[in-house]
């Protein structure tokens, strides 16, 4: 199945999209307002009784956060993105200055964080794939390389996504606690925070593997082919495909 075969099948918002969709602007429209209203009372996470900014810190994080986890769906419709270019940049460029932001601020917080050492460990590593996924997304885009890039913000925007992963496990991990007595809340946070980082990460590469890597494999006639594209030599040439 070539390339171009599969960018013209699958242009518009699939189910699995919406589903997302919903699920992402949904997590931001319920857990950043309590942080934008000044009344640190509304936090639903402990703040440290050491650190007078830790709520704005937190604001400063949930604002940008809540908008590229809203912003990043709009980005993987392959209609939207071949009809819209010009607007696929300038919101690419929303998005990124949005996740610098959000991640400094993510840095301070997993710092000032009570919810203890395993989960800060978890939010730091977290804090740099998520850079580190944006740095190498922009350098392939700037390079040409469209596969790559659009590889590397499936990453990204999963790690993003972890943030809605990571509240959905809590949500399941209380009701649990409030069957099982020997679970405390810590072990539920830790369980969420890591579990949310390694589902949303492991997902990430199963769907570049399934939607990129093998219909391009697929779509080479002869092997010394798929090799280069692996390699990711030729993967940078190729059309978009989609999401
Ligand atoms: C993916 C990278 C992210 C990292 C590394 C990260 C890190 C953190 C850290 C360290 C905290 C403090 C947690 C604590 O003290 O226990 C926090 C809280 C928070 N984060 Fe993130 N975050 C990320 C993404 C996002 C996104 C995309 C959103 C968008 C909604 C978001 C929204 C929030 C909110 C609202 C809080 C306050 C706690 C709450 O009400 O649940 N974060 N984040």
């Amino acid at each position: 199945m070539s390339t171009a075969r599969i960018t013209s099948k699958r242009r518009s918002p699939s189910y699995g999209w919406w589903l997302f969709a919903v699920l992402a602007v949904g997590t931001a429209a319920y857990s950043v307002p309590v942080y934008l209203t000044g009344n640190e009372s509304q936090s639903k996470i402990p703040l440290n009784p050491d650190v007078a900014l830790h709520y704005l810190i937190l604001g400063i994080h949930a604002l940008p956060g809540g908008l590229l986890l809203a912003l990043g769906p709009i980005q993987f419709v392959p209609a939207w993105r071949n009809k819209y270019r010009k607007m696929h940049r300038v919101l690419g460029r929303v998005y990124m200055v949005s996740m610098v932001i959000a991640s400094v601020a993510a840095l301070f917080a997993a710092t000032f964080s009570e919810d203890g050492f395993p989960a800060q460990v978890g939010f730091y590593i977290l804090t740099a794939a998520w850079l580190y996924s944006m740095v190498q997304a922009y350098r392939t885009i700037r390079k040409g390389q469209v596969q790559l890039h659009r590889i590397w913000m499936i990453r990204n925007y999963a790690l993003s996504f972890a943030a809605v992963v990571l509240r959905v496990f809590l949500l399941i991990g209380l009701a649990l606690r409030s069957q099982l007595d020997w679970l405390s809340f810590e072990d539920v946070y830790t369980t969420s925070v890591w579990g949310s980082i390694l589902i949303s990460a492991g997902v990430a590469e199963w769907f570049i593997v399934q939607r990129t890597l093998k219909p391009l494999a697929r779509s080479r006639k002869r092997p010394a082919d798929a090799q280069e594209q692996t390699a990711g030599r030729g993967i940078g040439k190729e059309e978009p495909a989609a999401v």
